[in-house]
């Protein structure tokens, strides 16, 4: 499997408390947004930067610089939403595009329900957020719709990964890297992650 773990003891920490099922939705939407930035780190470590001058109150200097502008973040409703605070907090003049898919409770197939890009979408990086990787579906469908709009590089960020998903997506999608900050046992009868941390959007929106 050919997924990056983050391994950093703060993020081990912070993972403990997401998982604990009496974590509240506040404190749950935080540490999701904090791994979040640490992911996006972690998935610009190849960035190309550009080299230019600036004057500091010594004197000038070269510096390095990234263009924010060609890269996009592609959030999958409702869930990915709550990773996208912390990627915006690093990178606020990326381009932002919406994917709407639930999974049908009984297939576990997703539903597409919304899809909306920015304009110059083909022209971008596209790093996608999704906190939970479970059968891979969501990830599959959303990845194709973004390589059918002309999409040429694409990442997966999640929280939580299964085995089963991570596999299923690299063949499908061999070209995408995946960041994720776990992975887990498997997957449960009903398409859960086990351990995991239950249903992510509702435990990010407090909907049940
Ligand atoms: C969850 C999660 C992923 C999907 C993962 O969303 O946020 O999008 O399931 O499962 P998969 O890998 O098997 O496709 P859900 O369908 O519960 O919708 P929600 O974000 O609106 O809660
Ligand atoms: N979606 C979630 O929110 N959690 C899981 O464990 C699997 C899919």
């Amino acid at each position: 499997m050919n997924a990056i773990v983050l391994t950093n003891p703060i993020i081990q920490h912070k993972l403990s408390i997401i998982r604990n099922k009496n974590t509240g939705t506040k404190e749950f939407r935080e540490i999701i947004g904090e791994i979040a930035t640490f992911l996006c780190y972690e998935a610009m470590s190849d960035a190309k930067l550009q080299t230019i001058e600036v004057e500091t109150p010594m004197g000038t200097t070269k510096v390095k610089t990234l263009d924010e502008n060609q890269y996009a973040f592609v959030p999958i409703l409702r869930a990915g939403t709550g990773m996208l605070d912390g990627l915006v907090k690093v990178m606020p003049n990326a381009k932002i595009g919406h994917v709407g898919l639930y999974r049908n409770e009984e297939t576990l197939k997703p539903v597409r329900y919304y899809y909306k890009m920015p304009q110059d979408i083909a022209n971008r990086e596209v790093i996608v957020l999704d906190p939970m990787l479970a059968t891979g579906g969501s990830a599959i469908d959303t990845i194709t719709m973004l390589k059918e709009d002309g999409v040429k590089k694409i990442k997966f960020l999640c929280i939580i990964a299964a085995p089963e998903g991570i596999l299923k997506l690299q063949e499908q999608h061999q070209d995408v890297q995946i960041y994720t900050a776990a992975v887990d046992e498997k997957l449960n009868d009903i398409g859960y992650i086990v351990p995991g941390l239950g249903d992510a959007g509702d435990r990010i929106f407090g909907t049940k």
